[in-house]
């Protein structure tokens, strides 16, 4: 019988990714999938700390292997920001759109557009806690292009690329992606 992790995600999107890499190896199960509806409280100021919390919360309620992540841009200029408040930059409800606005704004007329996305993975499993961390770094265009993807995509331009993530295929993101590169050292720790 193949082992359970629970995602500790509703994002059907990151789930399906988690899935195409575990899912010959593990039983992949949702929240939903165990009956958890609660919200998490990730009151955390690090990337580590949100990432333990929700993992921590599922594993204590259902003694399981809980898999979680949490992800953010961090912007040079503006000492890391938005970073841990990424969702809720231009405060709530999430507004992608008001979020990149504030971006904007807050980097008119500042010429270092350094920035990266960050992914912190959190996996306990047989109750022993382990830590993966993706990046990707890229630079914070003057205007928004493009319209696939979500959150920040359309003010990222990769290193290495002209075009921003909201105007790459979905594919070509997940290639480099901070979220990608955090599942591959998992994959590596785990089964290499
Ligand atoms: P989460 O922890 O993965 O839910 O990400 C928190 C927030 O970071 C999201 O709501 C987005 O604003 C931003 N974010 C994380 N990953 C990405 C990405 O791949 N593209 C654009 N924005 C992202």
């Amino acid at each position: 019988m193949k082992h359970r992790i629970v995602v500790a995600s509703n994002n059907k999107h990151k789930i399906e990714e988690i899935k195409s890499i575990l899912a010959n190896r593990y039983d992949l199960l949702s929240m939903e999938d165990v009956g958890f509806y609660d919200d998490i409280i990730e009151d955390a100021d690090t990337f580590v700390g949100n990432a333990l919390i929700k993992a921590r919360t599922i594993h204590k309620k259902f003694d399981c292997n809980c898999l979680a992540d949490d992800s953010g841009l961090l912007i040079e200029a503006l000492n890391n920001e938005p970073g841990v408040y990424s969702a809720r930059y231009a405060g709530e409800p999430v507004n992608h759109d008001q979020n990149i606005e504030k971006v904007l704004l807050k980097m008119k007329g500042i010429e270092n557009r350094k920035a990266k996305f960050v992914t912190v993975l959190a996996l306990i499993l047989n109750n022993e806690e382990f830590i993966f961390e993706g990046e990707v770094h890229g630079n914070i265009r003057l205007e928004r292009s493009g319209n696939k993807g979500f959150g920040y995509d359309p003010i990222f331009e990769p290193i290495g690329y002209n075009i921003t993530f909201a105007e790459m295929e979905e594919a070509e993101k997940n290639a480099i992606s901070h979220r990608a590169r955090a599942l591959a050292k998992m994959e590596m720790a785990l089964f290499k």
